[in-house]
């Protein structure tokens, strides 16, 4: 068991792949916040980054999934938040590296770009990785300065 909670979200084309997602990281012991979308209806994609960034913010979760269609709107949107590092993978050593080298605290899917396996692949390699940081620590903070 742990006592990490990930946030999820996503629009309505992440909608699906959000779901399944969501049900296994609870099948794995995390506690999950899902802050929508609840449905396939259409939405706006930045409304669920912003929302992500808040729970982030305040502390509701210490991590993040977040799926539109692409997940490119979704990453681009959370990105613009200084305190968000959201990346977008494909492949699971992109989700290690971005966790090793990155200190990602969202992984990002496109819900039409990637099958079920790939993404439960990934997620488990970011859940998994710790931020290596040496000297990823200055390259990480300068991506947010104060
Ligand atoms: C929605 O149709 C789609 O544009 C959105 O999910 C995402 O792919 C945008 O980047």
């Amino acid at each position: 068991m742990t006592s990490e909670t990930i946030a999820v979200a996503g629009d309505h084309a992440g909608f699906d792949l959000k779901e399944t997602l969501k049900s296994d990281l609870q099948e794995m012991g995390y506690e999950v916040v899902d802050l929508g979308t609840h449905s396939r209806e259409s939405v706006d994609y930045p409304d669920f980054a912003n929302a992500m960034a808040q729970a982030l913010s305040d502390g509701r979760a210490q991590r993040g999934v977040l799926v539109c269609g692409t997940g490119l709107g979704i990453s681009i949107s959370a990105n613009r938040h200084p305190h968000i590092r959201a990346a977008l993978v494909h492949e699971s050593l992109s989700a290690r590296m971005a966790r090793q080298h990155n200190d990602a605290n969202c992984i990002v899917f496109g819900g039409r770009m990637v099958g079920i396996e790939i993404a439960r692949d990934c997620l488990k390699a970011f859940l998994a990785t710790e931020f290596e940081g040496g000297r990823h620590e200055q390259r990480v903070a300068k991506m947010s300065p104060r």
